[in-house]
């Protein structure tokens, strides 16, 4: 950064976890990497590193596998009551609440992410999550069923379904909301009574690293959850095919989601995707615009525009595109840039030099197919990895900035005249089917178009509304199966018919 900034001074405990050589949780014990060897940790936002942490690879993968398999095999967690376990997550809510400034200072350092977020936004809901699942813990039901055999005329039966956890499982995790992420992930798995291996994102494996300490704090019995920090292809790639896992659940590229389905193919586990997306947002005419403009550029902005579901397509009615180019882009202009550790910061660096590279290629691309650039465009500063929040106009159809996910702060912006099948085409065009957004102040009008996007989740007058009770995921390229709500819990479980002849 040019100008000096005031940043938030590190707590002693965050200072002190920083310090520590970080080792990883396999089977309660906190362990080096077999080969001892480590990777670098960065500070996004001054690209200096700040942490070492172990470098796992397959003879890890293997001893965190084991651990998970003896603690579902042979362990008390699927064994223990569901009211026990059920309040043991209630505890790592407690805890992760108790602890949320320094998660919220490990987060920002980090993934560059502002410290006021992390705060309000990312720590909250975390803890949120696990207090939600807590809840299910004691109301996963089966059902009694009325049989009808035809060929046993007069039998009668007592049939009836468990649902029970599905065993052991592998879940890789992204680096854009790295706490958050760990806690969708964990909050589900620990409920239905499975035991896991996390990998958190090579850019980001701290905070999952601290929320392990917590979950055992919590009285998570050893086994159930390990955590191994390591690289996709010499980590993540074991810990997919591993044959002691019955289930993957992945959240990030599309790319790398294909790789998995690939990885589980040859014995069949169970996969549940959350991939990328290239939401569009949908401005009517008949919108507010003092809500939609500031709604449109947040959809667009908000960590950076690193959010599956980020609003990067936006359309605008013929009537109100000037007002809502200007609005959105007055809007980038405003934002200010900094460290996420200084409090005044709205947008922090983007995670990585691989992702200021890829963002910054993306702009170069819209350029040279010809798309304007009404603000933004380049890097911001000299140090760290910023981007300036961009807005492209004039871009067409066939560009890669208009479909492919960007993953940064830079949004499309394009007009359409009706309301019509042709605005839904051009809205659902895209491998991926995530997210989208409706700006109107017509009810009815809004909630039409919501039905007719294939999308996961829609917003109306509303973007990036998370909440732990509400279903997340993609149609389409997007993903398989859902996060939160209680229908997550479908990912972690099995359905089991027993028939008794009585
Ligand atoms: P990625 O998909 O490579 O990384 C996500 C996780 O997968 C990390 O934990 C990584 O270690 C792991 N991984 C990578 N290769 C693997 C493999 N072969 N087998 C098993 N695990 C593997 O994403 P990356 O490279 O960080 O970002 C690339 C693009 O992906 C971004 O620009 C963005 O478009 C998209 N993305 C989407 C996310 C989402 O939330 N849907 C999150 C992160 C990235
Ligand atoms: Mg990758």
């Amino acid at each position: 950064m040019n100008a000096a900034v005031d940043t938030v001074p590190l707590s002693p405990r965050v200072k002190s976890f920083i310090g520590q050589p970080h080792k990883v949780l396999i089977d309660g014990r906190w362990q080096s990497a077999r080969d001892e060897e480590t990777f670098e940790v960065f500070n996004p936002a001054t690209e200096e590193v700040i942490a070492h942490v172990a470098d796992c690879k397959q003879p890890d993968v293997d001893l965190a596998v084991a651990a998970a398999r003896k603690a579902f095999d042979s362990g008390p967690w699927p064994n223990m009551s569901p009211s026990q376990r059920g309040r043991i997550l209630w505890k790592i809510g407690d805890l992760i609440l108790e602890n949320l400034e320094e998660l919220a200072q490990l987060e920002s350092l980090d993934n560059g992410k502002p410290i006021s977020v992390a705060r309000a936004a990312d720590v909250p809901l975390a803890a949120d999550l696990f207090h939600y699942m807590a809840g299910w813990a004691t109301k996963i039901e089966g059902n009694t069923l009325a049989l009808s055999v035809p060929y046993t005329p007069g039998a009668e039966y007592h049939a009836y379904t468990r649902r029970e956890p599905i065993g052991v499982v592998a879940q890789i995790i992204p680096w854009n909301f790295p706490l958050l992420m760990a806690a969708w992930k964990l909050g589900p798995v620990l409920t239905a009574g499975c035991t896991v291996v996390l990998k958190p994102a090579e850019e980001t494996p701290l905070s999952a690293l601290r929320l392990a300490q917590l979950c055992l704090d919590a009285g998570l019995p050893p086994g159930v959850l390990n955590v191994i920090t390591g690289f996709g292809e010499s980590c993540g790639a074991p810990l997919a095919a591993h044959p002691h896992v019955n289930k993957v659940a992945f959240t990030g590229s599309t790319e790398v989601g294909k790789l998995i389905v690939k990885a589980a193919a040859h014995d069949l586990k169970k996969v549940t995707l959350e991939l990328g997306g290239k939401s569009p947002n949908i401005v009517l005419d008949d919108a507010d615009l003092d809500v939609a403009i500031p709604g449109a550029s947040s959809a667009i902005f908000f960590n950076h525009g690193q959010c599956c579901c980020a609003g990067s397509r936006l359309f605008v009615q013929e009537r109100r595109y000037e007002r809502v180019l200007e609005g959105v882009s007055d809007a980038a202009k405003k934002i200010r840039l900094g460290p996420g550790l200084d409090p005044a910061t709205q947008m922090g660096p983007l995670v990585s030099k691989v992702q200021f590279e890829r963002v910054t290629g993306f702009l170069k691309s819209g350029k040279e197919e010809g798309a304007r650039t009404v603000v933004g465009g380049g890097r911001h500063g000299n140090a760290g990895y910023f981007v300036q929040p961009t807005v492209l106009d004039g871009t067409q159809e066939n560009m890669r900035v208009y479909q492919e996910e960007i993953f940064g702060p830079v949004v499309t912006v394009t007009p359409f005249k009706d309301v019509d099948d042709d605005l839904i085409r051009r809205a659902n065009d895209t491998v991926y089917g995530l997210a989208a957004g409706v700006w109107s102040s017509d009810m009815k009008r809004a909630h039409r178009i919501a039905n007719k996007l294939r999308a996961g989740t829609v917003w109306i007058n509303c973007y990036n509304i998370f909440d732990a009770s509400m279903p997340f995921g993609g149609y389409k390229q997007s993903g398989w199966g859902r996060e939160m709500g209680h229908e997550v819990l479908n990912n972690y479980l099995e359905t089991k018919a027993i028939c008794a002849a009585i």
